[in-house]
């Protein structure tokens, strides 16, 4: 029987229907389990693959496509439950029910951060097992290298802890293995003394471009660990030197406006993610669209090759494999106001990517690595990926989960294919 849960009834189920971040991804579950402990996250999986039921699982909701984190018709985990944070001395724990917000806000009295998303709405789990861009990534790593260890429930409904030592290969393929192992009840992270950060935003007209993404790749360029600082929505640098010393070449293009602040990583407004689609986006969007309808953002996220030192020198690893230069990723976020256009506004950003993507090939200048927390449905992140350690996941999900319950039944994410 299909039963239709409407919005009331998902909320009071404690899953708010505007957890999702993009409209589009909000669908009908047939059922949805709401588990309070990882006992019975373990237990629901176990029910799950005994009935052969489809399932998915939501967290933070911010992946952005339909059917990236929901289900019609058949079962979605939420783990808005599993709110818990414990904070220790070098470490924090952290339910898969919070988001950054929440353990910025409990690390700050004791002056530490770890390394999550750069705003705040973002859930930790979806960020933590794809990567996780963060502004301190130059001397500390992604997100994903900064996990100490995890609880996950495994196909079979078996909680278990995955640490360095124990079972260290399903500790490097959840360093960028998303979904494909089983469901994430626990991360240990590790934390830093960061008390004060220096921020600065600017706003540039739009004959500056040229300067400021010059001034992008020379910031990708460097090779530098300290100090720890970098620019994605906004510039970010531990310490308290005002304006932040590390975006000098950027503070030297003419602003319409800046603003600088001292702060601390629990963020202050500006670190909030713009809610619940670009649709409401629109006002903020509409400064910069001449195009009806239209709302683009293009956005540059800096890979240097410092921060790929971090995996490369832990002897952990991670799935991405990256050589140890500096690469820079291109995000289209664009936003539209009607259901009718998303097939076109689709269409749309897969040719332009295309597009830049083929230009960037004949200059020698494209890398096949994809962001798979920024993917578009219709993109391949494993293709990206060195070969070898795409086997070697292979391999490792057939080991943990023979019978390939969060491969056929789970859906939503990206599925290692066959
Ligand atoms: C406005 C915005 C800002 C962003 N900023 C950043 C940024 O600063 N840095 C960055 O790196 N990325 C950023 N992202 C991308 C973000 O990391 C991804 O969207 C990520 O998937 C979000 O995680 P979530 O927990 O909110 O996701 P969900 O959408 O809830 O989950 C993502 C995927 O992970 C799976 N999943 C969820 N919980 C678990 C679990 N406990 N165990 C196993 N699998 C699970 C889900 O099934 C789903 O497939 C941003 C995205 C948006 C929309
Ligand atoms: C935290 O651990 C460090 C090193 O292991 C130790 O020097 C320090 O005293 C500990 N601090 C607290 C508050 O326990
Ligand atoms: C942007 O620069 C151009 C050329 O210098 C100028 O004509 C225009 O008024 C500027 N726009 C803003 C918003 O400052
Ligand atoms: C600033 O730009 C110069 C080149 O113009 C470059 O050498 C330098 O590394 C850049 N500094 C930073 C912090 O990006
Ligand atoms: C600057 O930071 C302080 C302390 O976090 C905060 O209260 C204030 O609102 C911030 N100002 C701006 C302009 O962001
Ligand atoms: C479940 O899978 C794990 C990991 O492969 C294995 O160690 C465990 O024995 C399995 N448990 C059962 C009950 O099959």
């Amino acid at each position: 029987m299909r039963l239709s849960l409407s919005a009331a009834g998902l909320s009071l189920l404690g899953l708010a229907v505007d957890s999702y971040w993009d409209i589009r991804a909000g669908l009908s579950p047939a059922y949805i389990i709401v588990p309070s402990t990882a006992d019975k996250v373990s237990k629901a999986v176990q029910i799950i693959g005994t009935c052969q039921a489809k399932f998915s699982v939501h967290d933070g909701g911010h992946m952005n496509y339909p059917g990236a984190n929901n289900i019609d018709a058949c079962v979605l985990i939420g783990l808005s439950n599993l709110n818990a944070i414990d904070v220790k001395n070098g470490s924090v724990d952290v339910g898969p029910g919070n988001n950054w917000y929440d353990v910025y806000s409990a690390l700050e009295p004791y002056g530490s951060v770890c390394i999550g998303g750069c705003m705040k709405t973002i859930g930790v789990p979806g960020l933590s097992l794809i990567g996780g861009f963060h502004y301190f990534n130059n001397k500390y790593g992604y997100a994903m290298d900064n996990v100490i260890s995890y609880d996950i429930v495994l196909g079979n409904g078996t909680l278990i802890t995955v640490t360095r030592d124990a079972y260290s290969d399903l500790f490097w393929a959840l360093k960028g293995g998303a979904n494909n192992y089983g469901i994430v009840t626990r991360f240990e992270l590790r934390t830093f003394d960061v008390p004060k950060v220096s921020t600065t935003i600017q706003v540039f007209n739009e004959t500056c471009i040229a300067d400021f993404l010059s001034d992008v790749c020379e910031a990708a360029k460097l090779d530098d660990e300290d100090p720890i600082a970098a620019a994605s929505v906004l510039g970010v640098q531990a310490g308290i030197s005002m304006p932040p010393s590390q975006f000098t070449n950027f503070t030297q293009i003419r602003a319409i406006e800046t603003i600088n602040n001292i702060t601390t990583m629990k963020p202050c407004d500006t670190l909030d993610s713009p809610k619940q689609t670009m649709r409401t986006w629109k006002d903020a969007i509409d400064k910069i669209a001449d195009v009806q309808g239209l709302y683009p953002t293009f956005v540059t996220n800096v890979i240097s090759a410092t921060s790929i030192r971090v995996a490369k020198t832990n002897g952990v690893g991670n799935l991405w494999g990256l050589e140890e230069e500096p690469l820079i990723i291109w995000q289209f976020s664009t936003g539209w106001d009607l259901a009718q256009d998303d097939i076109r506004m689709e269409a749309w950003s897969r040719q332009l990517a295309e597009h830049l993507h083929s230009i960037n090939k004949k200059l020698g200048l494209a890398s096949e690595f994809i962001y798979m927390a920024d993917t578009g449905e219709w993109q391949d992140p494993f293709a990206g990926l060195p070969e070898k350690n795409v086997d070697l996941m292979r391999e490792i999900r057939s080991a943990h989960d023979p019978a390939g319950v969060f491969f056929i039944l789970s859906y939503g994410g990206f599925k290692l294919g066959l």
